[in-house]
């Protein structure tokens, strides 16, 4: 296979959850580019990011889908294959950070079941039930946005922190179970990436000075540096990875 072959997504259907913004939107946009059609999934109705699909002549239908609900999970599903016949690549990227980062003994049952409810079940959720049609169909890629605080411990962050590191160790439990079906399951561990989900950390020089001190690269990653990694893991080009967990961290976890 030539070298540009293994790196595109010509004639593949990819399922891309919380793709109204954010890497979700970023990862969306990178596959049109790469010959992808697409499913795009979001809580927030994914419209602007379907109208920039189609600015780059690409093709996707556009869904308003909770994660952490079974049922929207299925009609996802069968929205999909419906419309293309089959899903070859997920992009498990939805996710939610802990809305306030209080003292663990006062943080509420409420928050901590939000937060597994969406980063960890509804990672499960969509793996099921696209794992079943990729089991069905003879194969699949299923790429999950992990993150480097599911290695690292976090404090004032368990739930986030531990919902990540079950989206990882899910990850490769199912990297073994489906290989036999050529399902090829890895994950990615990003660091700070400028996102709506970091505005917060940047908007204080204080905090931010403080958070890329710890980085090697001293400073947040771009959402386009994810890309290439995430194309790597959904593409032959990563015919023999699976199970893996990839940093895209500035170096912070090789200190
Ligand atoms: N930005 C970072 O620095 C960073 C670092 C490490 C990991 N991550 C992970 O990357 C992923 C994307 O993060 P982001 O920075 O783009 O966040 P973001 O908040 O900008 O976007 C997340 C998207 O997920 C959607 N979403 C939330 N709950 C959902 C649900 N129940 N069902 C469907 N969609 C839902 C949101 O509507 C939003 O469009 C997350 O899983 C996050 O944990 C982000």
């Amino acid at each position: 296979m030539e070298i540009t072959q293994m790196f595109s997504l010509q004639g593949k259907t990819a399922i891309v959850t919380g793709s109204a913004r954010g890497l979700g939107a970023e990862i969306a946009l990178g596959f049109v580019q790469c010959g992808a059609s697409l499913v795009l999934a979001d809580l927030d109705m994914p419209e602007e990011t379907a109208k920039r699909v189609e600015e780059l002549d690409g093709r996707c239908i556009a869904l308003k889908t909770d994660i952490s609900d079974e049922k929207q999970v299925k009609d996802l599903i069968k929205r999909a294959i419906s419309e293309y016949g089959k899903v070859d690549i997920l992009i498990n990227n939805a996710g939610i950070s802990q809305l306030s980062y209080t003292p663990t003994e006062e943080l509420s049952t409420e928050e901590w079941d939000k937060v597994i409810g969406i980063n960890l079940r509804g990672t499960f959720l969509c793996c099921k039930y696209v794992g079943k049609a990729m089991i069905e169909a003879g194969g699949g890629r299923i790429v999950n946005v992990a993150t480097t605080a599911g290695i690292t411990g976090v404090p004032r962050a368990p739930a986030y922190s531990a919902s990540k590191a079950g989206v990882i160790l899910l990850t490769k439990s199912l990297a073994i179970e489906w290989a036999r079906y050529d399902i090829r399951v890895n994950a990615i561990a990003p660091h700070y990436l400028e996102t709506e989900l970091t505005e917060g950390l940047r908007a204080s020089e204080r905090v931010y000075g403080g958070l890329v001190k710890q980085i090697p690269l001293r400073r947040f990653g771009k959402t386009s540096e994810l890309m290439g990694t995430v194309l790597l893991l959904s593409s032959e080009a990563s015919s023999y990875i699976t199970g893996a967990v990839i940093a895209v961290d500035g170096g912070y976890l090789a200190q």
